[in-house]
Order: C-alpha cells, then structure tokens, then sequence
C-alpha cells in the first residue's frame, strides 16, 4: 500500500468514527485473536483494525475488549493493592526506595511531579481546561512499581538491578502481580499489533520493538479519605513517556482525557473492557499521527458517588488504578518507521536510543533518555515518570 494512500485511508476512518461513534470506540481482541480461522471474515478484522489505529489517532486512546480479559483478575488486583493501601503509612514506607530512585517498590504521595505544561492548559477553552494547578504542584497518589515481561541478557540500558519489592504480609502478592501484568501486557500487545495493520505498517511493526521493553505495572492509590473533596487533583495534567499504557478499569471513576483537537472526555470504561492510551513513544514512531494522550485524574461527584457506595458496603475508599506502561525495548532506535518515516519527520522526531536506565521519580524530572537527546520540537512536555 502506498504511503500516502494508507495515511489518507486512516483519516477516511477517524472521519468515519466522527460520524458514528458516540466516543472513544471499543475494539474486539478476540477477533484479532481468530484472525487466522474461519470463524472471523477479514473485513470484521480490517474493520477492528482500522478502529485501533483511527481511535489512537483522534482520541489518543482506544478500549479493548479482550477475551483473556476476566474481570475477576482485575478484582483480585484491586482486592490485592487495597489490602496494601489500607495497612499503615509507616509499613509502606518499609516498601519505599527513594536511594533507587523509586524504581522498584512504592513510592509515596506527593512524590511524583507532572511536568510544566501550563502554556497548552492555558489555551484551552474554558470547558476543556484541567483542573490542575499551575505551577504543576506534587501528585496525592502513592504508586507501587512491579517489572513484567523478560529483559534482555544484555542491554546498554540495563534498568537497575535491584530485587523486586514483595510486601510483608501478602503472600499472593507475586501472583497476582505476574498474572495481571502478564494479562495486561498480551492485551496492549495485540492492540498494537491491530493498531499497526489499521495504519497499513506489517502486523509486528510496534509489537516486535516492545519486545523485552522494560514494561512495568504501576499502578497508582489516592487515599480518598484524606483526598476525597470534589475538585481535588490525584494525578496532574501530563502525558505518558512510554509506548502505549494499559488500565483495567478503576472503581471509582475520575479520568479525563484530551483529543488531539483539545477537547476534554470523561472516560467511562465500558464494563469488562480495557482502556489503552498512547504514550510519547507511539507519538515519536508515528511522527505525530498519533499524540501521546494528556489525561488528569480528579475527584468528581461521580467519584463521591463511588465512595458511597464503597462506604455503605464496608469496602476500601482507596482509589486503585489497574496500570501498565509497555515500552519499546531500550537498545531498539526510537524514530519513525515506514510511511511515518520522512524527511520531514526526521526534523521533529531524530533517531535516538529510548533506553534508560532510571526510572520514575520526581527528583528526575528528566529521565537520562531525555537528557540524552532533546524531546520532540512539538513536544517538549512530559511526565517525571512513565505513565499514569
Ligand atoms: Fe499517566
């Protein structure tokens, strides 16, 4: 397919999700999953396809329903991360590596400091615009950093080498992080590879570069008992510097996302789906046909609603985010590829190493990738940690 006509027949799909969906569409795994029987016809897979890459190109983000998917996988996390959350601040911070940069293990509230991106949050019109503050003030959110998938034997991006943080008293811990992360990662895999044939590039073209990327779980924890006024800010405006992030879906509702246009969505992830948002990585290998998502997490009533609920039947008002940041493998060059690959491009978006050996933390507002080379023209904003 011709470079150009494939561009122009992804935008003939997102004038085409304008038209008929009502917002951010969902796109079917499990077709993907039967591509090669006979149960599924290739215009269902073309069409699911063209959904993945149109939906990350006009809203940043795509849901998945995937038939791996159980939601009761996502419970026992949940479960899991509030039994954590709920024990006391002292035992966390037993869990806290702030001499490793956070890179394994919690990290506490007020830590993580979204980058400064006032001017774009200005420009907004009034209704669009996030409630974060300016200046950029530090997140209320605790976070907990687990690794997931192999590494390579050898890398010149080695992430630290430090043992990961299992938590005293949770003898499932291990498990359900392996098992929710492995789930998590298979399912933002083949949405990159149906996001890669719907932008007319080989179905491998992304899927094959995360491989051994440094993928973490990270979910987030806002303790809505000290955080849970109407207005109050648990994640700052920023964007994600990894690929693409997956979430299950949070008990209590609260994110908003931003089209490349500007304007602001509430997600309401539909039940037994997952939401997949792009990350700067999937901005810089597709030149800016797509945009790494700006989301925010704050309390709204419907959040208030949530803690009710979660109040009247005993259970924890900590808010969990079910989060994971795929990567790009680290020794792999970041920089557009196939039809997104132009002269053009290449101004924007040069050829560099995205491996980095720190990890999230506030202290590094940029992580030695960013020092290593400038951030896109375009782009010059990002988040002190990978994701969400
Ligand atoms: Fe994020």
């Amino acid at each position: 397919m011709a470079a150009a006509a494939a561009v122009s027949s992804v935008d003939e799909s997102v004038k085409a999700l304008g038209d008929s969906f009502d917002g951010i569409p969902v796109i079917d795994v499990g077709a993907w999953l039967k591509k090669d029987g006979a149960e599924v016809d290739a215009e269902t897979i073309a069409t699911e396809c063209a959904k993945a890459a149109a939906s990350l190109r006009k809203y940043g983000c795509v849901f998945a329903r995937d038939p791996a998917f159980d939601s009761k996988d996502n419970d026992r996390f949940l479960d899991t991360l509030e039994k954590y959350f709920e024990t006391p601040e002292d035992a966390r911070m037993k869990d806290t590596h702030p001499e490793l940069s956070y890179q394994v293990g919690a990290t506490p509230a007020f830590t993580e400091l979204p980058r400064n991106h006032c001017d774009r949050m200005k420009a907004y019109k009034d209704t669009d615009k996030p409630l974060s503050e300016c200046p950029p003030e530090k997140d209320c959110k605790w976070r907990f950093f687990w690794r997931i998938g192999e590494r390579p034997a050898e890398t010149k991006f080695g992430e630290l080498n430090a043992a990961p943080v299992v938590p005293e008293g949770i003898p499932e811990w291990t498990d359900v992080m392996n098992t929710w992360g492995g789930k998590l990662l298979g399912c933002v895999t083949c949405v990159a590879q149906m996001a890669a044939r719907g932008f007319g590039l080989e179905d491998d073209a992304f899927s094959s570069r995360m491989d051994m990327g440094p993928h973490l779980l990270a979910p987030t924890a806002t303790d809505l008992k000290r955080f849970g006024k109407e207005g109050t800010v648990c994640a700052g405006y920023h964007r994600d510097l990894n690929f693409l992030t997956i979430h299950g879906k949070s008990r209590f509702p609260g994110l908003y996302v931003w089209t490349r246009e500007g304007k602001k969505l509430a997600v309401r992830v539909p039940e037994g789906c997952l939401l997949v948002q792009a990350g700067i990585q999937a901005e810089y290998i597709t030149a800016g046909h797509v945009m790494a998502g700006y989301h925010e997490v704050v309390v709204t009533p419907q959040t208030l609603e949530a803690v009710e609920r979660a109040t009247a039947a005993g259970r924890s008002i900590w808010r969990i985010s079910s989060t994971l940041f795929s990567h790009m493998a680290s020794d792999g060059m970041l920089e557009p590829i196939g039809k997104f690959a132009s002269e053009e491009a290449a101004k924007d978006y040069p050829p560099s190493w995205w491996g980095t050996r720190s990890r999230p933390s506030s202290r590094q507002s940029t992580s030695r990738a960013t020092q290593r080379r400038p951030p896109p023209r375009r782009e010059r904003s990002s988040h002190a940690h990978p994701g969400s």
